[in-house]
């Protein structure tokens, strides 16, 4: 059986990776978000808040089972928030903690227990996919938090390979920008206020051009990157590189 860690199953690209993988009867997916809404008898879901750092510490171990009949074992950290629009100096301090918890802090502990978990078992495939963020790489008005927190998601995943490479587990780790998805996350942008992102209109325009990409097709790709790792020449890659 082959055991998938999926961080943001109850909609947009998590959700949609969910059920794709569910449709092979040798997959089984472990959920973890705020709410579940999925049923399936290979499903199950762990509800954990991300903002909630002492929930998460008390819970995580629950994800992570042994899993002995395991051919292959994935972590994909997909679970991320925009937190809100707006400039460095008009935004409230709990904003960067929010957004930062969410994207990187968790994220960062579910690497962590994965490792752990699995680095050292033998014979079989381990997997990390984070979803990332062409915002990592490029800066956007009213979006520093994002930004940064998706470049720190990069860096870590750069360093986990390295990391890995050296103790020479196998473990192949990436940080994947999934392009622009028609999610509730695109929602957000589009209702922005242009003082606070100065992009908004392009965005605006993105979806009325069909520019979106559905949550089916970009989990499609990462799919296509689950069984063949060698489509990205990087650690940090995009869906458009294969
Ligand atoms: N949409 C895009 O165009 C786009 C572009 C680049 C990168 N991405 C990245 O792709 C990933 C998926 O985005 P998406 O568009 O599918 O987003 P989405 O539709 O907004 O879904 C976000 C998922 O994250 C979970 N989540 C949010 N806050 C959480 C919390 N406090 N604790 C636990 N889980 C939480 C949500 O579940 P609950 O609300 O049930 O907790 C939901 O399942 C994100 O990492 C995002 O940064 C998206």
């Amino acid at each position: 059986m082959r055991y998938y860690i999926i961080t943001g199953t109850s909609r947009g690209l998590g959700k949609a990776l969910a059920e794709a993988l569910l449709k092979d009867s040798q997959n089984f997916v472990i959920g973890v978000s705020r709410n579940c809404t999925l049923t399936h008898d290979r499903y199950r879901h762990q509800p954990l808040d991300f903002s909630d750092i002492a929930g998460v510490e008390h819970n995580l171990h629950k994800v992570f089972g042994e899993f002995p009949d395991a051919t292959q074992l994935v972590l994909v950290n997909n679970a991320g928030v925009l937190g809100e629009i707006g400039y460095m100096g008009q935004s409230k301090n709990e904003h960067f903690e929010f957004v930062f918890d969410v994207n990187v802090i968790v994220p960062a502990m579910f690497m962590n227990l994965f490792l752990q978990s699995y680095q050292h078992r033998s014979g079989i495939e381990k997997l990390v996919v984070n979803i990332s963020s062409g915002a990592g790489q490029k800066a956007k008005d009213g979006w520093a938090a994002y930004c940064a927190s998706k470049a720190a998601l990069d860096m870590l995943s750069q360093t986990a390979q390295i990391e890995q490479d050296k103790l020479g587990t196998g473990v192949k780790v990436f940080s994947l920008s999934p392009g622009l998805i028609d999610t509730e996350m695109q929602e957000q942008i589009r209702d922005a206020d242009p003082a606070q992102f100065s992009s908004v209109q392009q965005f605006r325009d993105f979806k009325t051009q069909g520019d979106l990409v559905t949550p089916e097709k970009v989990a499609a790709k990462v799919l296509q990157l689950m069984e063949n790792p060698k489509l990205a020449q990087a650690v940090v890659c995009s869906v458009r590189d294969f």
